[in-house]
């Protein structure tokens, strides 16, 4: 997608589809709540009088992903008006405004058009406003029809952001938000990736490629070097698969970086998870080719860092594996012991994923992090717990947790800080080993938050449980169904707030 930056003004542009959002203002004045008063949220006075025809007519109310198209408006010289509504203008924010311009580039590609001009809207700096209409335009582009032979490639050529303001920050605002919307659909596209062709070899080959292309430092490690780390959680779950492991580690260690602190990104890559001897039941079982979501969070979340260039170190770490039953796989009562020292008593195989981060987050800090956030389609227990929602956030620090909520109202996505107090720890005490990989039937995002913390030990760590928003089961107006890329956004955002706020 071309996406450039216009300061003229709207109804100049000569396009094949001009964008602008409706506004739903309450006419507090008459008292009359219910009595809906749409307007085209823009200085422009053109735009304003082409999208009140359409107001008056009722077509539009301002109702969120409402949409209303005007041929030849009369006035500009685009071709089409395409109004879409966003909602209250009292709450309306940049997190609508991504999803709205989401909305307009599926709605166009829909309809077979290619390019669009999306005019920003009133009452958002007009920085933030040009931020989210890219990320949302980009993020709205991505359909996951690899793999149909009748696939029209439908995806937008141009996209004109309409603002006004000093074009080098706005100009600086879109070329960021580019290389986030860009990297949360490179995460996107290695997560929609069935399991035969996303091994962990081919997730560590398509990382060090990126790496390559962003100036990264990435090793890749096997089996041997897992073994000789003495990474025995890790390991475990590695070796029941004939598919050989990976251990990816991407290094970003600017010019002019102090040396501490150093931001670890840890994620859980297991390309296919089959449950191992404690096998998941058939129905749904295809799902879990995207249990490598966390993985593929922390290689787009690298991209985006690699490409924006923040003063601070961060070293990004992927445990990769499949997790399968099989004559090697480890069985139920079987005593790991992990790269930290402590021993894991596996009460269940299906509970891996704690076991390869449990190693990943104890070599981060080997490796010298000083702060860390794990990302991980985890438990289906946070799935229960807040739905398609939100992101389960775990954390043994709250001035580091804090740090890191503040930014999410800037990337727009939707996470809610869960407990993980001693208690939980209690539940995976193991009677003849320092843990178990399971803490019972109930509280099981916690439990598992509480397994890891014992591996971050007292190093500020925040943990992601992303197993119900890292794939959206349903289309919505502004992204497709299937992968959905979250926290790669807040990931980044953060790195940037981290570098400039040291702890
Ligand atoms: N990958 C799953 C968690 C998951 C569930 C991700 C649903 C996405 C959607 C994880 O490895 C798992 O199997 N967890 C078990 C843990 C249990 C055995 C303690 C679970 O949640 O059932
Ligand atoms: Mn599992
Ligand atoms: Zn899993």
């Amino acid at each position: 997608m071309k996406i450039t930056l216009s300061l003229s003004p709207a109804p100049q542009l000569e396009t094949e589809c001009l964008v602008a959002v409706v506004l739903d203002r309450e006419d507090n004045a008459r008292g009359d709540k219910d009595k809906t008063q749409p307007y085209a949220s823009t200085a422009d006075t053109a735009v304003q009088q082409a999208a009140n025809d359409v107001i008056s007519s009722g077509d539009i109310t301002g109702k969120n992903f409402e949409t209303s198209w005007l041929h030849k408006p009369a006035g500009l010289k685009a071709k089409r008006l395409l109004l879409v509504g966003g909602g209250k203008a009292k709450k309306f924010s940049s997190t609508d405004l991504r999803k709205l311009a989401g909305a307009a580039v599926r709605a166009l590609k829909s309809r077979n058009l290619r390019n669009l001009a999306f005019v920003a809207p009133d009452g958002i700096s007009t920085e933030e406003a040009v931020r989210a209409i890219v990320e949302g335009a980009l993020v709205g582009d991505f359909d996951p029809d690899t793999y149909k032979s009748d696939r029209k490639d439908q995806k937008i050529d141009s996209l004109t952001v309409v603002a006004t303001g000093d074009q080098n920050a706005l100009q600086r605002a879109l070329d960021d938000a580019r290389v986030v919307g860009e990297s949360q659909n490179f995460t996107r596209e290695l997560v929609n990736e069935p399991s035969n062709r996303m091994t962990p070899t081919i997730l560590a080959n398509r990382a060090r490629q990126m790496c390559q292309e962003t100036g990264l430092k990435c090793e890749v490690y096997g089996a041997d070097k897992i073994k000789e780390l003495k990474m025995g959680a890790f390991w475990g779950v590695a070796q029941g698969s004939d598919e050989p492991p990976a251990l990816i580690v991407m290094r970003y260690e600017p010019v002019g970086a102090p040396e501490k602190p150093v931001l670890g990104l840890v994620g859980k890559g297991i390309t296919f998870d089959t449950g191992g001897i404690s096998i998941k039941p058939a129905d749904g079982m295809e799902k879990m080719k995207y249990d490598m979501a966390g993985g593929a969070t922390m290689i787009g979340a690298m991209r985006a860092i690699a490409l924006l260039k923040p003063k601070v170190k961060v070293i990004g770490i992927v445990c990769a594996t499949e997790n399968m039953p099989s004559g090697k796989a480890q069985k139920p009562g079987d005593i790991q012991t992990a790269m930290s020292g402590k021993t894991i008593e596996i009460i269940n195989t299906d509970a891996e994923g704690r076991l390869v981060l449990a190693d990943g987050l104890c070599y981060a800090r080997q490796l010298g992090c000083t702060h860390l956030i794990d990302a991980a389609t985890l438990t289906g227990a946070v799935v229960v717990a807040l739905g398609y929602a939100n992101v389960g956030v775990f954390s043994n620090d709250t001035s580091f947790y804090e740090q890191f909520s503040q930014i999410l109202s800037k990337s727009g996505e939707n996470m809610w800080r869960l407990p993980v107090t001693d208690e939980y720890l209690e539940m995976t005490r193991s009677s003849i080993a320092d843990l178990m990989n399971t803490g019972g039937r109930w509280g099981g995002a916690s439990t598992a938050a509480a397994f890891l913390k014992e591996f971050a030990e007292d190093t500020p760590w925040i943990h992601l449980d992303i197993a119900g928003t890292a794939w959206m089961e349903d289309n919505k107006p502004w992204i497709a169904k299937g992968p959905s890329g979250i926290a790669v956004r807040s990931l980044v955002e953060f790195a940037r707030e981290f570098a400039s706020h040291k702890p």
